[in-house]
This record gives C-alpha cells, sequence and structure tokens, in this order.
C-alpha cells in the first residue's frame, strides 16, 4: 500500500464488518515528537484471544490455512518498518481498539493521503454507521462527529447528492486549515 489512509480505509471497513455502528478515528501528527499515529476505536463483535493471536502474528504457525486476511500484517508491517507498531486491544462483544504509529522523519514512512476523500468514502457508503473523526496536526484539531451532521439533515441521505459534495467540502476545508 502506497499511504496511510488507504490502511485506516481497510481498518475501518474491518470495523464496518464486525458490525460495529460508533467508530472513532484519531489521525496525530506530531513532528515535534517525530510521530504519526492513527488509532481505530469500534464497538463491533470484537475478536477472541485465539484469533488476535492470528491476526498479530499470522505468519509464525507456518500453517497455510490461515483464514485471516492481510489488512492487519501489511499495516503492521509498513509500521514496523519505520521503527514503529501496532497494538490491538479487542474483547468479544465489546469491541476493538487498534493504535498504529509511524516513525515520522523514516524515509520510509508513507505519505499519509488523502483524508477528507477517505472520510469521505466511509461516510457516505455506511450511513448507519456513525464515526468520530479526529485529525491533530501540532496544535491543531479538526474534529468532525457525523452525529451531529445527522441532527442537521434530519434524515436526508448523505447520498443526496448535494449533501455528499457539502460533506466532502468541509472535510477539505478542515483539513486544509491543519496545514495553514
Ligand atoms: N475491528 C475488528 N473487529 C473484529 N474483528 C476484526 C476487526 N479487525 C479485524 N478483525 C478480524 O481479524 C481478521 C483479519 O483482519 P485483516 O484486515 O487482517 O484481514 P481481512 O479483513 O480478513 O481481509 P483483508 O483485509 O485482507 O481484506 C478479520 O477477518 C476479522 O476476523
Ligand atoms: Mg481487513
Amino acid at each position: 500500500m502506497k499511504e496511510i489512509s488507504l490502511h485506516i480505509l481497510d481498518i475501518m471497513q474491518n470495523s464496518v464488518t464486525a458490525n460495529a455502528d460508533l467508530i472513532e478515528l484519531i489521525v496525530i501528527e506530531d513532528e515535534e515528537n517525530d510521530i504519526l499515529s492513527f488509532s481505530v476505536k469500534d464497538n463491533g463483535k470484537g475478536m477472541s484471544e485465539e484469533l488476535l493471536a492470528s491476526v498479530t502474528d499470522p505468519f509464525t504457525t507456518g500453517r497455510t490455512t490461515r483464514k485471516v486476511g492481510l489488512g492487519i500484517p501489511l499495516l503492521k508491517h509498513a509500521c514496523e518498518l519505520t521503527g514503529g507498531g501496532i497494538s490491538i486491544k479487542s474483547k468479544l462483544g465489546e469491541g476493538t481498539l487498534i493504535t498504529a504509529s509511524f516513525v515520522y522523519s523514516n524515509i520510509d514512512r508513507q505519505p499519509l493521503g488523502n483524508m477528507s476523500e477517505t472520510m469521505h468514502q466511509l461516510i457516505t457508503s455506511f450511513e448507519d454507521v456513525d464515526f468520530i473523526y479526529s485529525h491533530k496536526v501540532g496544535d491543531k484539531e479538526f474534529f468532525v462527529d457525523t452525529r451531529e451532521f445527522k441532527k442537521i439533515l434530519g434524515g436526508v441521505s448523505f447520498k443526496e447528492n448535494s449533501v455528499s459534495l457539502w460533506i466532502l467540502e468541509y472535510l477539505k476545508e478542515g483539513e486544509a486549515e491543519l496545514y495553514n
């Protein structure tokens, strides 16, 4: 994967697949401490200890019968290439928290990618899921809670063209402010 936003998309899609209806993403660009990190917290079905062990360390068993995919191992690899890593906390029936950190200045760190398009895609594709999104760059923060959008829209779909466009513009402007 070329961009961190694609990992974020994959990790958040896992949360949707796990039937979460509230997913919280926090992205922190902390150049001062040389860390770029993100965390995804969901209230989905969670993982058993056995599954948790196999997703974090998928290649150690030597078996070829593994049924899980590559989303998490790819993220782990990308983090570790920079000197960072991932941590996963999960409880069956409660939810999952995945944190990924990258060494900001490392030559192998992927660019963050397009966060406004990533969030727009998630928000408009999975309307029944509520998203909380916080993006911090240094001292600045952009914060979105789609439950606020829903209150304002009073039942109008995020897929409605004008609404979808408005959400995209809102995200783009918020993101742009972070780098001003
Ligand atoms: N947030 C989550 N909640 C519950 N289970 C999860 C969560 N994230 C991952 N899992 C479990 O871990 C497995 C591995 O996830 P991973 O993203 O590595 O692969 P995948 O989603 O199965 O396939 P791929 O991402 O390659 O399409 C998932 O199949 C799922 O069983
Ligand atoms: Mg996946």
